[in-house]
């Protein structure tokens, strides 16, 4: 047996993996991913990918860093732990909420930080309900968010998702979640409507279901600017503009989860910036700290600060919190990532670089087995199809997959969709080459097609 023959089998004998089908792991193992340089990681059998997928949309400056290596090296001897807990604090957490209040697309007051997405989104639930709670609302509980999203997997993040194969058999969601209409244009408009219309139409069914469930009930909306897990999915045109004023209407605070889009994937530093929005809270992670240490963070505004504040003041303590909460590693790592994306101007290099991807994008739409390309920065979606004119989604899509990684590529396929969110380091050139590599995929699929 192989080197990497016994890591498999170690790997099928001991490690259960999240969002797998695990009869088909034991049939099939793990791909072992061993090493990674930049865009690129490579496997145990040495052979090189693209990651077109950053990961899971996170790994923004690549697969390995000197740099950040250091800079945790450094920090782990410095002060390789302490806890926030009941007012102790460090230097390494303080500056990173700083910087991030500096940069908020919004004026923000305050900073939570936790180890994961799900964590930042399992607290801002809390949180809306501590509000309402300190604001004499406590029967302000309803959390809204779309069918397709994703807001992490804690048994309170996935309720407020909108993916009922992630709650199946887990006796989830908890009964204050509701998901309102996906706003998936190309799949859901109606023949002849146009964006705007389709986005009245969906925020109309948003304002019918506040209407149905009382607005005294409905605490917040969750919405990622772009949807990630739920297909790369853009907003349609006009669609937050009527989403906001309906939450202005029935005071519901605005959570807007960039876990995803925040830091520079949209081609602003916030996806709210892309299509303005005015959350009360923002929930990021991933690129925070390039996905090289597990921290998330929670940004608050000065009126969700001032109940929790008072709030407090009254029970004797904010009653929440982490061990690892403001992690002194993670969060130097994070602070550095940001340094490192002022220096480099990450927002420019998207801006630039995604216009090119985009550009691409565009002619691989004419690709007979694409129905629609879309995107924003370097995020974008295929909509993978059997006949453009019916809109009949391709069905096999895994096959694709292993296809595309046979041509030294992953993507993150989800459904008939492919979902692009390369690192943010990318270039212009390693676009092609990324982009060459879907479509040589997609031309062998396509004649494999013809032929069956
Ligand atoms: C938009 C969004 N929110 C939250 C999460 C959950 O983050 P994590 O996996 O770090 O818990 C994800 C993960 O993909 C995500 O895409």
């Amino acid at each position: 047996m192989t080197i990497a023959n016994s890591t498999r089998a170690r790997d099928i004998e001991y490690y259960i993996h999240p969002q797998t089908n695990l009869q088909a792991h034991e049939q099939n193992g793990p791909m072992v991913i061993s090493r990674g340089d930049g865009i690129y990681v490579y496997d145990d059998n040495n052979r090189e990918y693209i990651e077109g997928a950053a990961g899971l949309w996170c790994a923004s400056l690549g697969f390995s860093n000197e740099r950040l290596a250091k800079v945790a090296y450094d920090q782990i001897r410095k002060l390789g732990f302490y806890h926030s807990y009941r007012s102790h604090s460090h230097e390494a957490a303080i500056d990173l909420a700083e910087k991030l209040i500096q940069i908020a697309p919004v004026p923000m007051s305050k900073v939570l930080l936790q180890c994961s997405g799900s964590e930042a989104n399992d607290t801002a639930i809390k949180l809306v309900w501590y509000y309402h709670h300190a604001i004499g609302k406590p029967e302000k509980r309803k959390i809204i968010s779309r069918m397709g999203a994703y807001h992490g997997s804690t048994a309170v993040s996935i309720s407020a998702s909108g993916k009922p194969e992630m709650h199946a058999d887990f006796g989830l969601p908890f009964p204050q979640f509701r998901h309102t209409e996906n706003p998936h244009y190309y799949r859901r408009h109606n023949e002849g409507e146009s964006e705007e219309a389709f986005a009245t139409r969906m925020a109309d069914a948003l304002e019918a279901m506040i209407l149905e469930e009382g607005p005294e009930t409905v605490a917040a909306f969750f919405a990622e600017p772009v949807m990630g897990a739920g297909g790369a999915i853009l907003p349609p045109k006009t669609y937050f503009e009527k989403v906001q004023a309906i939450l202005k209407k029935y005071d519901i605070l605005f959570v807007a989860d960039e876990v995803i889009c925040g830091f520079g994937r949209t081609g602003n530093m916030w996806g709210s910036q892309t299509y303005n929005l005015q959350p009360d809270i923002i929930s990021c992670a991933k690129a925070l700290s390039a996905a090289i240490q597990p921290i998330s963070a929670l940004l608050i505004n000065e009126k969700v600060y001032k109940a929790m504040l008072a709030q407090s003041g009254k029970l004797g303590s904010f009653a929440h919190g982490y061990t690892y909460t403001g992690h002194p590693v993670a969060a130097a790592v994070a602070l550095e990532v940001l340094k490192i994306y002022d220096e480099i101007d990450i927002v420019q290099h998207v801006k630039r670089v995604g216009a090119h991807f985009q550009k691409g994008l565009a002619k691989l739409a004419d690709h007979p087995l694409v129905g629609d390309a879309r995107g924003v920065g370097l995020i974008a979606g295929l909509d993978l199809v059997s006949n453009k004119k019916t809109r009949e989604p391709l069905q096999g899509a895994s096959r694709i997959q292993d296809q595309a990684k046979a041509n030294g590529l992953i993507l993150r396929f989800i459904g008939n969709r492919v979902a692009f969110s390369p690192p943010l380091i990318i270039t212009e050139e390693q676009v092609d080459e990324m982009l060459a590599r879907l479509k040589k995929t997609l031309d062998k699929a396509h004649s494999e097609l013809r032929t069956h």
